[in-house]
């Protein structure tokens, strides 16, 4: 019963054999193999788009590097208050970018709330005297499970535009947001006004497979050379490249995700219908989150379950949390089986 988290989860058996192939042989360095080649053309033809690919060893440093790109000095980042690059980062965002200010907007679930982000960049307007504005990072699916309708996301966009901000997407767990939504990759990217992406893999089967994206190649001429110099232009990226190509061959990407969402459904099911437990708020991907009595969750660690308790100023105002309940979060991935979570639901119910 390990709901801790999609990255203790291992690699696919794709992703596996793929790694064993593509260790056969010699192969140019440096990302200049022709898997590395392949995996380009193939993203290009994913997102339907000409896209530029830079692979990086994680997550954090796809956001750090893709922010960084478009530093301006004095330039303020707009993200939310649950974003991973400023809750979780350890300021990498502000030392790749020499230091541009992350300002937070407020969200509901970890969604950016468009006339939150309106008031924001009133605070903030060009030319004024606390900084230039200059980015907008959303999370895709979001830090607390939920998803961007497009509709969502363009109003955001559209915003950002017109306030002249170049905008980034965190999609550490994009496949499970591209399976919880009815959109293509392009329409939940660059159609909808997103110029650069991470595309995280690692959390969806993948050994260590991130990327950064960019929706027109040349736009951001000095990220090759911001790579380099962080340290991230991998040495035997055939590897990385592999990885990719298996996790995106057949839509294993998606089926893997919406395995994932389909077990954290399962969970969210259990829970609204147990009586011993409520959900802090209502989720899409692969993340849940429900308000369990501290009693309730000692139980559940007795009886082996893993997972995290949360921070609870991400529920809804109306949502309090009694004295004696917690908020958890319960992480599925493509590993996560249904007997698993149905034991969970049994040890809640007893
Ligand atoms: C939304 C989000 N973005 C970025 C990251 C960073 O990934 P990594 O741990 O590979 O640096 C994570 C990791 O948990 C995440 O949840």
């Amino acid at each position: 019963m390990n709901f801790a988290s999609d990255n203790w989860a291992g690699i696919t058996d794709a992703v596996m054999g793929a790694l064993i192939r593509a260790n056969g042989d010699f192969a140019p360095a440096y990302g200049n193999d022709t898997v590395s080649a392949r995996v380009t053309a193939r993203f290009s033809e994913l997102f339907e788009t000409d896209v530029e690919v830079h692979f990086v060893a994680t997550g954090t440093a796809a956001n750090a590097l893709s922010l960084a790109a478009a530093t301006v000095p004095g330039g303020l980042i707009f993200c939310t208050t649950e974003a991973h690059v400023t809750t979780d980062e350890f300021g990498a965002t502000e030392f790749y970018t020499n230091g541009m200010k992350l300002i937070s907007v407020a969200t509901r679930a970890g969604l950016m709330q468009l006339e939150a982000l309106e008031a924001t960049l009133r605070r903030y307007p060009k030319g004024g005297r606390f900084g230039h504005p200059t980015l907008l990072t959303v999370t895709q699916a979001t830090e607390c499970g939920t998803v961007y309708p497009l509709d969502h996301l363009r109003a955001l966009t559209r915003q950002a535009r017109a306030a002249g901000l170049t905008v980034h997407m965190d999609g550490a767990r994009f496949g499970n947001a591209v399976a919880a939504l009815d959109a293509t990759p392009a329409e939940l990217t660059w159609k909808s006004g997103v110029d650069i992406m991470s595309f995280g893999a690692s959390k969806n089967g993948c050994l260590g497979a991130e990327a950064i994206i960019v929706f027109g190649p040349g736009r951001f001429p000095h990220l090759a050379t911001l790579r380099q110099r962080a340290g991230h232009v991998v040495s035997k990226a055939r590897f990385v490249a592999a990885q990719f190509e298996a996790y995106l061959d057949a839509d294993n990407w998606l089926k893997t995700a919406r395995h994932a969402n389909a077990m954290a459904a399962r969970l969210r099911h259990g829970i609204a219908s147990s009586g011993t437990a409520r959900l802090g708020w209502d989720s899409e991907a692969n993340e849940v989150f429900p308000i369990v009595a501290k009693p309730t969750i000692a139980r559940l660690k007795a009886a082996g379950a893993q997972f995290y308790d949360w921070d609870a100023t991400s529920l809804p105002e109306n949502t309090r949390l009694g004295d004696d309940e917690d908020l958890i979060r319960l992480v599925a991935s493509f590993a996560t089986r249904p007997d698993e979570v149905d034991h969970f639901i049994e040890v809640l119910n007893t």
